[in-house]
């Protein structure tokens, strides 16, 4: 979410634009990093969710994307948001009763049930009719070129922050060769294009006792890699600390965890092909890797994307995944069998 202040009269003013007149209270909501939430109660009983849409994005290519995503969805008849209305920056979901979503795993079973949830949610898009989606962030997961710009940012060193990060440099320099495979492999044609969630944190499926799952916070739907889809989630679902905990040797990823994403996913994922199973145990190093470069980059460019609280936060956030990247090769092995158990 931004710092921006609402009035009660700008929040009213914008749900009486989409006809909702009789709302009792409207307040911040969630704890989504990018977008403005507030959840509304109304008179009459129904429930809301009002969310203003980041500046970070292109608003039409996002609007366009996300009424095709939840068009398709609802005609199939899976469940996804009920968009009430859309009219830039603001938007209206129905609020989903009876589900709920965690910020923090702490029972690797939700780790399975999202894995399983945004493989389904790949699968349900396949066949979503032509023209493919609009990429809202171009060369958003392109590794080859998050290594040029963070080429460009050592280079220009706008903080004099260059010589306190050599041994990041040397990590990160090490694995350019991996880092480019599956780029290259997309490009060949090895790997194939899918629509893809872009954002598979556990905060972004939400459930419902019966283990039935809605997939939202669809802003960043667009063309991609399974790959980038699953490596997040081992990202984010295996940390067994924080992104920006400082404390280093509580930063690893957990196999337990692991084991339940793959054991979720890969039943639900029958789509992949040989060569995106092959590498599913691979991708979450790679991801790791790539958002590590993103931190170390924006810290060498003088904190300018991601928002900081701190002095070294960019550098302790690069820091984590670097670690967890360490984590995962020194379980490698064990990460590929369990990919091979599960896929059989
Ligand atoms: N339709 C909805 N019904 C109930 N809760 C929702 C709904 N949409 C979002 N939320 C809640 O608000 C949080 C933030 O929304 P999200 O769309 O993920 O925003 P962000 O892009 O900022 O992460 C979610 O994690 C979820 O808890
Ligand atoms: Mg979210």
């Amino acid at each position: 979410m931004s710092n921006r202040q609402y009035s009660q009269e700008e929040l009213r003013s914008a749900l009486a634009g989409f006809g909702i007149n009789d709302a009792t209270d409207v307040s911040r909501y969630g704890s989504g990093h990018i977008n403005d939430t507030f959840k509304v109660e109304t008179a009459g009983g129904t429930r809301y969710i009002l969310q203003r849409v980041t500046d970070i994005f292109d608003k039409d290519v996002l609007k366009e994307n996300i009424l095709r995503v939840t068009a398709h969805l609802k005609a199939k008849g899976v469940k996804t948001l009920e968009v009430v209305g859309y009219e830039n920056p603001w938007r209206v979901y129905r609020f989903l009763e009876g589900y709920a979503s965690v910020d923090l795993i702490t029972d690797p079973k939700d780790a399975a049930i999202a894995a399983g949830a945004f493989a389904s949610f790949q699968n349900d898009l396949a066949d979503l009719p032509a023209p493919p989606l609009k990429a809202v962030i171009p060369r958003f997961h392109d590794t080859v070129d998050r290594l040029r710009l963070l080429d460009e940012a050592a280079a220009a060193d706008v903080k004099g922050r260059r010589a306190s990060v050599a041994k990041e440099l040397a990590f990160i320099d090490a694995r350019r060769g991996e880092a480019a495979k599956i780029v290259k492999m997309m490009a060949a044609g090895e790997i194939p294009e899918r629509i893809t969630h872009n954002d598979t944190k556990i905060n972004n499926v939400m459930m419902a006792p019966d283990g039935s799952t809605v997939v939202i916070d669809l802003d960043t739907t667009m063309p991609g890699s399974a790959l980038y889809d699953f490596g997040d989630m081992v990202r984010t679902s295996s940390a067994a600390a924080a992104e920006d905990e400082k404390d280093l040797s509580k930063v690893y990823s957990k196999k337990e965890y692991f084991e339940a994403l793959v054991a979720g996913y890969l039943p639900k994922a029958k789509f992949l092909t040989e060569a995106e199973r092959e590498n599913l145990a691979f991708s979450g190093r790679l991801i790791t890797l790539t958002i590590g470069i993103r931190f170390l980059t924006d810290y060498l460019a003088g904190d300018t994307y991601f928002h900081t609280a701190y002095d070294d936060h960019n550098l302790v956030r690069c820091r984590t995944q670097l670690k967890m990247v360490e984590s995962m090769e020194a379980q490698a092995a064990e990460y590929e069998e369990i990919v091979r158990r599960f896929g059989k």
